[in-house]
């Protein structure tokens, strides 16, 4: 241990009624490189404890106003008290081991040497100085695992959960609040409050600070305060307050508050402010600068989300305008994976899908038949019977659709309802061959919204069936192809049904007409020419 740099750390307090002693033990600590305090009484020296964290306290046993003992007992119940070494004239077995009991480290009797004294000043210092980087390691151990587990989180919901936590049980925070980048739209612009938190029932007073703070922060005032800053700790009456509490008027009563910027490639993504309104917590340095670590772990897991959400939701309208391109070509099947995914959400709502589940189901119904882009042209539109290893090659579709979609995390309940939208409640379908409830609920819905659409939609080699045939085929079927109790929701349904049908067979009718104007317009010049 570096004695020398380590005395001048380490803060001392003198306990004693009787001056004379109170100014030899100061003259001896000072001259060996330690602050030193002193007080004449218990109360006393549990004011100056309020103020400041000590390291060592020497105190009397008799003394006037609060005794020895009674300091002891109070201090040994402070957050992080210091050594005790007490010195007293009126030694007695007892006392000692009352002393003991408590937990002080030393018990010297007056008169004392001035070595005796300094002996067991650096002693109870050295274990002072082990117990403090005890704290550290567990501190900094804690903050580790805190990150890990920040990392782990697959979303950024999680991830600001943990955080929030994380902050609540390190800093003694009443109040949090986290700004981040607002990315709706794909645009990066002011900074909205994402999430916030009180730790406590709020107070009148609480409740009208929390609520001037802003819901948005301008990202031009973020950027002049925060980008420079890693973090900051503000006293109450510092004027960048009134970045945050712009409409308060009142004056504003908290201990402490800490902002902390959150960073990737040097560019501000976020804001994080804590805020205590107890008059014991107020937020140190040393806690700024540890907290930081775990802030900055924060930003670049969320940059890393924001980066891969990106990547994916390119990816999906990538994959969502292939699938659009691939109806487009066939006059026929123009507009059926929307209208399929209007059929499934008329099944899912009757068995309260959640609004995700919902939303999952309709993009599976929209990418349902993705596998198709793998398959020729002429095996898809040929209108006559397929060959074994045509009609081979069109049971290929799911497997080639899982296999598009598969490199997306976030659809991973959509793959599972693409490869197996052509599963059939007795075993009769493919790829698996699975039967009943181990077919996903949504691939079985799909199947019937599927089939209803095709069943009533034109097709080069037959007229649409009407609503009711419709039904009848899904009844013969329920049970064999079909989930029956799907089927019975289903036509349950009718009359919303017959209005989306409705507008189904009207929009195809137009996009018919269209063509066929486009076509009688293109051939017009060939007709006057050959005339
Ligand atoms: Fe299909």
């Amino acid at each position: 241990m570096e004695t020398c740099r380590l005395n001048s750390s380490m803060n001392i307090l003198v306990v004693d009624d009787d001056p004379g002693i109170v100014e030899l033990l100061a003259d001896l600590l000072q001259d060996l490189d330690y602050r030193v305090e002193c007080a004449v009484n218990g109360v006393e020296a549990l004011a100056r404890m309020d103020a400041k964290e000590f390291d060592l306290m020497l105190t009397d046993i008799n003394m006037p106003v609060m005794g020895g003992m009674e300091l002891i007992e109070r201090v040994k119940k402070l957050d992080n008290p210091p050594v005790i070494i007490v010195i007293t004239a009126y030694a007695s077995m007892q006392s000692a081991i009352d002393a003991l009991k408590f937990g002080v480290y030393d018990y010297i009797t007056k008169p004392f040497n001035l070595d005796m004294v300094s002996n067991a000043v650096e002693r109870a210092l050295e274990k002072r100085f082990l117990q403090r980087e005890n704290i550290n390691l567990k501190e900094m151990m804690a903050l580790y695992r805190a990150s890990e587990l920040i990392s782990s989180q697959s979303g950024l919901v999680e991830m600001v959960k943990v955080l929030f936590r994380s902050a609540a049980s390190f800093t003694q925070t009443d109040f949090m609040a986290l700004y981040l980048d607002d990315t709706s739209n794909g645009k990066r612009g002011d900074f909205k409050l994402s999430r916030r938190q009180l730790f406590h029932e709020m107070t009148a007073s609480e409740r009208y600070l929390i609520s001037s703070l802003p819901k948005k922060l301008s990202y031009s005032v973020a950027k002049e305060h925060f980008l420079d800053h890693s973090s900051k700790i503000f006293k109450e009456n510092d004027p960048l307050l009134t970045t945050f509490f712009s409409n308060s008027s009142k004056p504003i009563h908290f201990s402490s508050m800490m902002v902390f910027s959150l960073k990737a490639h040097n560019r501000l993504i976020g804001v994080l402010v804590l805020v205590s309104f107890t008059p014991e917590v107020i937020f140190s340095d040393k806690l700024r600068r540890s907290f930081y670590m775990l802030v900055s772990k924060v930003a670049a897991c969320i940059e890393n989300t924001y980066l891969n959400d990106n990547l994916q939701r390119q990816y999906i309208e990538t994959v969502e305008s292939f699938a659009q391109a691939l109806e487009a070509k066939d006059s026929y099947t123009h507009g059926h994976s929307r209208q399929v995914s209007h059929y499934a959400a008329l099944i899912a709502r009757q068995l309260g899908f959640s609004k995700d589940k919902l939303a999952a189901l309709q993009q599976a119904a929209i990418l349902h038949d993705i596998g198709k882009i793998g398959i020729s042209d002429s095996i898809l539109n040929f209108s006559g019977e397929l060959s074994e290893s045509e009609f081979a090659e069109i049971r290929e579709h799911p497997r080639k659709g899982r296999n598009i979609l598969a490199p997306i995390s976030s659809l991973a309940a959509v793959v599972a309802v693409v490869y197996h939208h052509h599963e059939h409640w007795d075993g009769g379908g493919y790829p698996e061959g699975l039967v009943g409830r181990a077919i996903p609920l949504m691939a079985r819905i799909i199947g019937v919204a599927d089939a209803f659409d095709a069943m009533t939609s034109q097709r080069p080699y037959r007229s649409p069936l009407s609503l009711e045939k419709a039904f009848v085929e899904l009844q013969k079927e329920a049970g064999g192809q079909f989930d029956p109790e799907l089927v019975g929701i289903f036509i349950s349904q009718k009359d919303e049904l017959a209005k989306l049908l409705e507008s189904h067979r009207e929009r195809e009718h137009n996009l018919f007409k269209r063509k066929t104007d486009r076509m009688i317009s293109s051939c017009k010049p060939e007709v006057v020419a050959c005339g």
